[in-house]
């Protein structure tokens, strides 16, 4: 990752929060990987970090004003947002937060934001409570939905001393954001992904089905990594209580084997890749009555299973030598073996193997432990992360298999 910040032009947007004083490391970290930063400060910035320090860091003048008060030169938000490979505001307060959601363009940071027309990265740090309310959580979903990055704050102490999620994420760990997006981002912009995710239904009657433990979040988080770079995302879900804001992600909502099958299939052809992370049910009735079945009349009841149809394999038989197919192996035991032989059945490219047995891995929960064997048989074992952690990861990987 050494050079991929090299002469990028990057907008610092800092806002009146304790955290401002990092925005000094962060412009450091970045001017060493030689970006180029240009800081737009709100006026509650100014009150946490002088501008002195920043424009000294940054090499640059600090912007915060329309225009200069001593001689009158016009900043124009026009051409710094035309100027900028990425914006990144760290910190982003609620209120910041707040107003690029609904336009309030009553500062030189929103004028900037609202004219930019690269990748917008944002940093939040505010109090738990702040952090947590349905205002702040339905501006960034709001923010989400323009396609900008939210770089979710971390737990911890807060100024108010109560612990909590609302720390801004740490310095390094944001350029670390920057470096993946701008390496993955030339192999996946414009790139077709069809993602399937969530469990499906496999209907019994009207009212009962057959269905699994899977909650989505997986896909939904490669839906949304692959998105933010630039790829053009179909996301075949299962009946999952997840949203979805990009508006590179088309979702197509479907329950059974059968409807996954059908989607996936037409979608596929026209794709570069398919990461296929859906836990679908490998059976289903042979028979869907379509009345509910009653205990009274029914008294002992035996349901006739057919298989259904595998996804995965039916798209490696059709597979082009340029496409990617990617799958996930979740197993209780005998681990590698088994994805292996899954990688070789379903001619995959790489599969993502997380096993039962490691604590915090596997359905519903918000972590995961993977490791990605590829079909020359490397191996590589990840640590516990976040489900979203772990989407990036996967996504480096697809990106080096589409180079
Ligand atoms: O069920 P199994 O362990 O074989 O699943 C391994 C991979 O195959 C997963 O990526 C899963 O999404 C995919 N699969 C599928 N269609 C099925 C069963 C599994 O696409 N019917």
């Amino acid at each position: 990752m050494g050079e991929i910040l090299k002469n990028k032009h990057i907008i610092l947007g800092i806002t009146g929060s304790i955290a401002a004083y990092k925005a000094a490391y962060l412009i450091r970290a970045l001017v060493k990987k030689g970006a180029e930063v240009q800081v737009v400060i709100t006026p509650a910035g100014k009150e946490f970090i002088t501008p002195l320090t920043l424009s000294t860091l940054s090499s640059h003048p600090v912007i915060s004003e329309f225009f200069s008060n001593r001689d009158g030169t016009w900043n124009s938000h026009v051409d710094l947002g035309l100027w900028a490979d990425a914006m990144l505001i760290a910190p982003a307060t609620a209120s910041t937060i707040g107003k690029m959601a609904n336009g309030i363009a009553d500062n030189m940071l929103i004028t900037t934001y609202l004219s930019c027309k690269a990748p917008v990265f944002v940093a939040p740090a505010m109090d738990l409570d702040m952090f947590a309310h349905p205002s702040t959580q339905q501006n960034l979903d709001r923010l989400r939905s323009f396609g900008n990055h939210i770089i979710e704050p971390t737990s911890g102490e807060l100024a108010s001393h109560l612990v909590g999620k609302g720390r801004m994420e740490e310095p390094d760990q944001i350029v670390a954001v920057l470096e993946t997006y701008f390496s993955t981002q030339s192999q996946l912009e414009k790139k077709k992904i069809v993602i399937t995710a969530g469990p499906t239904y496999e209907k019994i009657d009207p009212v009962r089905f057959i269905g699994n433990y899977s909650s989505g979040k997986m896909g939904f988080a490669l839906a949304e990594t692959c998105a933010q770079q630039g790829a053009e995302v179909t996301l075949i879900a299962g009946p999952v209580a997840l949203k979805t804001n990009h508006p590179n992600i088309k979702r197509i909502d479907v329950e059974s084997a059968e409807e996954m099958y059908q989607a996936a299939i037409k979608a596929f052809p026209e794709s570069d890749a398919a990461i296929l992370c859906a836990a679908v049910a490998d059976y289903r009735p042979e028979v869907q009555a379509s009345d509910k079945i009653k205990r009274e009349t029914e008294g002992e009841m035996t349901l006739h299973l057919v298989p259904n149809k595998d996804i995965a394999a039916s798209l490696g038989a059709i597979k082009r030598d340029n496409q990617i197919l990617v799958g996930f192996a979740l197993e209780t035991n005998n681990e590698t073996v088994h994805a292996i032989g899954k990688l070789k059945r379903k001619k995959l490219d790489f599969i993502v193997l997380n096993s039962l047995r490691d604590a915090g891995a596997g359905f519903r929960c918000d972590t995961n432990k993977i490791t990605i064997i590829d079909k020359k048989g490397h191996e590589t074992v990840y640590p516990l992360k976040s489900k979203q952690k772990v989407a990036e990861d996967i996504v480096n990987q697809l990106a080096s298999s589409l180079k």
